[in-house]
C-alpha cells in the first residue's frame, strides 16, 4: 500500500478568457478561506485581530492550499453587529488598520496567488452611515427615500407585523419625523431601499471602487432580504413560537422577492466588467431555490452558497447521497459549505465525544472531494470547537443577550484562531476580545504541524490532492454502493482514471466491497492516496474494513 501526496504546479490559465484548458474559471478550482478579521491574528496586540495580522499569516494559508481569502466586513463600523453594520463602504475601520495595510494585503496575496474577496453588506447600512443620518434628518431630506420609511398603522402601532430576525419588531419609530423605518436585522442596521435607482447606483459604484483596488470579488451578505413588498402586506402567522418567544412567521412578503434577481444580475454585470466572482449568502430550503440564484441565464451569482448541509441532523450517508445527487442533477457548479461565523462550528456540531477528530477529517474529505468550489472557515482545519459564553454577562453578540439562554449568540464560533499552545493561543499578547477554549492546548497550528495524524496534517494532504488530481478538479461524480446507509462511496472520474472516496459516517466498523464496475472500472488498479485509519492496512481485501468515521481515498486506473 503506497501513500503518496504530490504537489503539482498550478494549472495553466488561458490569458484570453481567464479559463483553463477544461474551460474552468479560477474560482471553480479555488479553495476559499473565510477570515473573521477580529479573530484571526492580532499584530498590534490590542486583543482584536487586524489586516496586518492577516498579511503575516499568508504564508501559512499558502502552504495550507488556500487560493482566496474572504474577509468578513472590515469597513468602518460602530460594530453593533461586528462589522455587518457598515458606516462607510469605501474605507477601512481604523481598528483593522489603514487603506495602505489593505493594499499591502492585496499585493502580498497576489505574490502568493491568494486573491482577496470582501464582504458586501448589500441589504442595510449602519444607522451611523451618512446616508442614514441624512435620511433621518427630515421627511424631505435628499436621502429620505434611500431607506424604507412608513407611517404607523395607528398610534403606537408599527406599519405591519414584520419581525426582525434578531428579535422584536422590524420597525423602529423615529420621534423626529414621526415615521417608522424598517430593519430586518438590528435597529442599528436600517434596510436600504433597493427600489430607488440612486441606491442601486451607489451600491454598484462601491463594488467598482474595490474592484479597482484589486479585489477579486465579493461575498454578498443577506441577499434574500434586499426587497420588501411595497404594499407592506402582513406576513402569515404560523403555529408555535421562535427562540425569542414571538409567533412564528412565514416571511412571504419580506424575503426572497423576485426583484432580488434583478439586483443580482446588475451586480453580476459589474463584476463581469472586472472578471470578478460573486459568492452569495443564500439560505435555501431546497436545490430548486438554490438554482434560482445562479440565474436562468447563468447571469446572477457564480457561487451561491449551498448551506443546506449545515441543517442536516446527525450524519446519515443517505441524506448526503440524496442531496449531492439533487445538486448534481441541477447542473450548476456546487459550493458546499459546512460551517461559518453564524453557525455552531462543524467540529462541535458533529462531535460525538469519542471520535471528534475522525469526524472532522471525514467531513473535510466529504466537502473537499466533491465537485465544486470549496469554502473553509478559519480554524476548521485544526479542529477548532465552539466556545460558547458561560453566562449572559459574558455575551458580546447582542442576539445572545436578547435571547439568552435559548439563543446564546454567535460568540462561540468566532473565538481567536489557535496558533500555538501559549497564552491566548498565540493570537495576541493582550486579552483577546473573546476567550479561547481549553482545547487550544491540543488543537493549534504549531502542535498539529508536528503531528502527522492531526486534523491539520490531514487537511494539508487532502488539499494537496484536491489541487493536483485532475479527477478531483474536473471529474464527474458517480455514486456507488447506494444501498449502504452508513457509508458514502463515490468516484470522481476523469479521462480513464478516477479517485475513489469512501467515507464511513457511522461509529461502527463497516466492511465495504469494492465493486467499481458501475463506474466503468472492471479490473481496476488501485493506489491508496490518503486514509484516516489508525491501524495500518496490510494485505489484500475483498472487503475493506472501514474504521469508525474513517476516510479512504485511492486512485483508480484501468
Ligand atoms: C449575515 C451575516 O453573516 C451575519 O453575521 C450578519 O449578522 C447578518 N447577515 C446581518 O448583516
Amino acid at each position: 500500500m503506497t501513500l503518496a501526496v504530490l504537489r503539482a504546479a498550478p494549472r495553466a490559465e488561458s490569458q484570453q478568457k481567464g479559463v483553463d484548458a477544461q474551460g474552468h474559471a479560477w474560482w471553480q478550482h479555488a479553495v476559499f478561506y473565510e477570515i473573521y478579521p477580529r479573530s484571526f491574528a492580532d499584530s498590534n496586540n490590542d486583543g482584536v485581530g487586524d489586516l496586518k495580522g492577516i498579511t503575516s499569516k499568508l504564508d501559512y494559508l499558502k502552504e495550507l492550499g488556500v487560493n482566496a481569502i474572504w474577509i468578513t466586513p472590515c469597513f468602518p463600523s460602530p460594530q453593533v453587529d461586528f462589522g455587518y453594520d457598515v458606516s462607510d463602504y469605501e474605507a477601512i475601520d481604523p481598528m483593522y488598520g489603514t487603506m495602505e495595510d489593505f493594499d499591502k494585503l492585496v499585493a502580498e496575496g497576489k505574490q502568493r496567488d491568494i486573491r482577496v474577496i470582501l464582504d458586501f453588506v448589500v441589504n442595510h447600512t449602519s444607522d451611523q452611515h451618512k446616508w442614514f443620518i441624512d435620511s433621518k434628518s427630515s421627511k424631505t431630506a435628499e436621502h429620505r427615500d434611500w431607506y424604507i420609511w412608513r407611517d404607523g398603522k395607528g398610534p403606537g402601532q408599527p406599519p405591519n407585523n414584520w419581525l426582525s430576525t434578531f428579535g422584536l419588531s422590524a420597525w423602529k419609530l423615529d420621534p423626529k419625523t414621526g415615521q417608522y423605518y424598517y430593519h430586518y436585522f438590528y435597529p442599528e442596521q436600517p434596510d436600504l431601499n433597493w427600489r430607488n435607482p440612486a441606491v442601486e447606483k451607489a451600491m454598484l459604484d462601491v463594488t467598482r471602487f474595490w474592484y479597482k483596488r484589486g479585489v477579486a470579488g465579493f461575498r454578498l451578505d443577506a441577499v434574500d432580504t434586499l426587497y420588501e413588498d411595497p404594499n407592506l402586506t402582513d406576513n402569515p402567522v404560523l403555529p408555535g413560537k421562535d427562540k425569542f418567544g414571538r409567533p412564528n412567521m412565514n416571511e412571504k412578503y419580506n424575503k426572497k422577492l423576485p426583484e432580488v434577481h434583478d439586483a443580482m444580475r446588475k451586480l453580476r454585470t459589474t463584476a463581469d466588467e472586472y472578471g470578478s466572482v460573486l459568492i452569495g449568502e443564500t439560505w435555501t430550503s431546497n436545490v430548486e431555490q438554490l438554482k434560482d440564484y445562479y440565474g436562468t441565464k447563468n447571469d446572477e451569482l457564480q457561487m451561491p452558497m449551498d448551506l443546506m448541509m449545515t441543517g442536516f441532523k446527525g450524519l446519515s450517508a443517505d441524506e448526503y447521497r440524496k442531496h449531492i445527487a439533487a445538486v448534481n442533477a441541477a447542473g450548476h457548479w456546487p459550493v458546499y459549505v459546512i460551517t461559518n461565523h453564524d453557525i455552531v462550528r462543524s467540529y462541535t456540531r458533529y462531535a460525538d465525544g469519542a471520535h471528534n477528530d475522525d469526524i472532522a477529517k471525514m467531513m473535510a474529505a466529504l466537502y473537499l472531494t466533491l465537485r465544486g468550489s470549496a469554502i473553509m472557515y478559519y480554524g476548521e482545519e485544526i479542529g477548532m470547537e465552539n466556545n460558547d459564553p458561560k453566562s449572559k454577562d459574558d455575551v458580546q453578540d447582542p442576539i445572545g443577550k436578547l435571547g439568552w439562554p435559548l439563543e446564546k449568540g454567535r460568540d462561540g464560533e468566532r473565538t481567536p484562531m489557535q496558533w500555538n499552545h501559549t497564552a491566548n493561543a498565540g493570537f495576541s499578547v493582550a486579552k483577546p476580545w473573546l476567550p479561547v477554549p481549553t482545547s487550544a492546548s491540543t488543537h493549534n497550528v504549531a502542535d498539529e504541524m508536528k503531528d502527522p495524524d492531526s486534523v491539520l496534517s490531514f487537511y494539508r494532504k487532502l488539499l494537496a490532492l484536491r489541487h493536483t488530481e485532475a479527477a478531483l478538479l474536473d471529474g464527474d461524480y458517480v455514486s456507488l454502493n447506494e444501498e449502504n446507509p452508513n457509508v458514502l462511496t463515490y468516484v470522481r472520474r476523469y479521462k480513464g482514471e478516477a479517485i475513489l472516496v469512501i467515507l464511513n459516517m457511522s461509529a461502527a466498523v463497516q466492511k465495504v466491497r469494492f465493486d467499481l464496475s458501475p463506474a466503468g472500472f472492471v479490473e481496476p488498479k488501485m493506489e491508496v492516496l490518503l486514509t484516516s485509519f489508525h491501524k495500518q492496512l496490510k494485505g489484500m481485501f475483498m472487503e475493506l474494513p472501514m474504521e469508525p468515521y474513517s476516510v479512504f481515498i485511492a486512485k483508480i486506473t484501468k
